[in-house]
């Protein structure tokens, strides 16, 4: 690969079982910028995210995934982790019993650390409000911001966000949007999945649409808000 590309899907493919979910996706993101992954339900964004972060399930049969070098398809999930690909789910997954310092620094007990607590509270000033809560007692919100800050106590390079927004309140969202923005300033390089497309796309530099497994449209983000006839085919916004 060219040594420029910063990350790269090449022709990925990856079943659940006997089903073919991810048919041959192939896509490159450049460092620092923020891609946007869209498509209807179903359409497989998860499963494209899951399989980047070396996740069992979907299992990949086939392609190349390259980290600024590294080869990614050839890495379990923990080794996918410490080359600095981190993946926030959907379900967010704080851990029960814990506290919101406690989910965080769990977090940094493998290797390679990220931010450091102070780092991270500065940013999540609502985190630093809830250090001594139990994780699972936040609201929808603040669960997302520990999810994601839990991702940046360890070394980030490419951080996956699967529906970042989903359930929260517009001003939670914008809250959201700004550590988003604040994250990218660090240099680091993201891919947002969003069912809220607009939102999505307002931050993003670049998009790709998935369509039943297979890429749809790749360009920038501008270029698909503009494109009324793309957005009906395959955003219905
Ligand atoms: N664990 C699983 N076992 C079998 N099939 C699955 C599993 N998870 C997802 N699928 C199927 O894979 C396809 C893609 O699902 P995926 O969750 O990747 O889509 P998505 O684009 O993230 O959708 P959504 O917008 O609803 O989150 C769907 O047809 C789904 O039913
Ligand atoms: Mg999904």
């Amino acid at each position: 690969m060219s040594s420029d590309v910063f990350f790269e899907l090449r022709d990925v493919h990856a079943y659940y079982g006997e089903s073919y979910i991810v048919q041959g996706v192939s896509m490159k993101v450049n460092k620092g910028e923020v891609l946007a992954l869209l498509g209807r339900n179903g359409a497989g964004k998860t499963s494209t995210l899951r399989t980047i972060a070396r996740a069992d399930n979907p299992g990949m049969t086939r392609g190349e995934i390259w980290l600024e070098g590294q080869p990614v398809h050839a890495m379990k999930s923990w080794q996918a982790s410490q080359a600095g690909i981190q993946l926030v789910p959907e379900d967010r997954r704080i851990i029960p019993g814990m506290t919101v310092e406690e989910n965080l620094i769990l977090s940094q007990v493998a290797p390679n650390k990220g931010w450091s607590l102070e780092q991270i509270y500065s940013h999540f000033p609502r985190l630093a409000e809830r250090r001594q809560q139990e994780g699972v007692t936040l609201s929808g919100g603040e669960q997302q911001m520990l999810a994601v800050a839990r991702a940046l106590a360890r070394e980030v390079k490419l951080l996956l966000l699967d529906e970042p927004y989903e359930g929260l309140a517009p001003v939670i969202v914008e809250e959201i949007e700004h550590i988003v923005q604040d994250i990218k300033k660090s240099g680091i390089t993201t891919i947002i999945v969003e069912q809220n497309a607009v939102a999505a796309l307002k931050m993003a530099d670049r998009a790709v649409i998935l369509d039943t497994g297979e890429l749809a449209f790749e360009g920038s983000a501008a270029e698909l808000l503009a494109d009324a006839e793309l957005r009906n085919r395959y955003l219905a916004i």
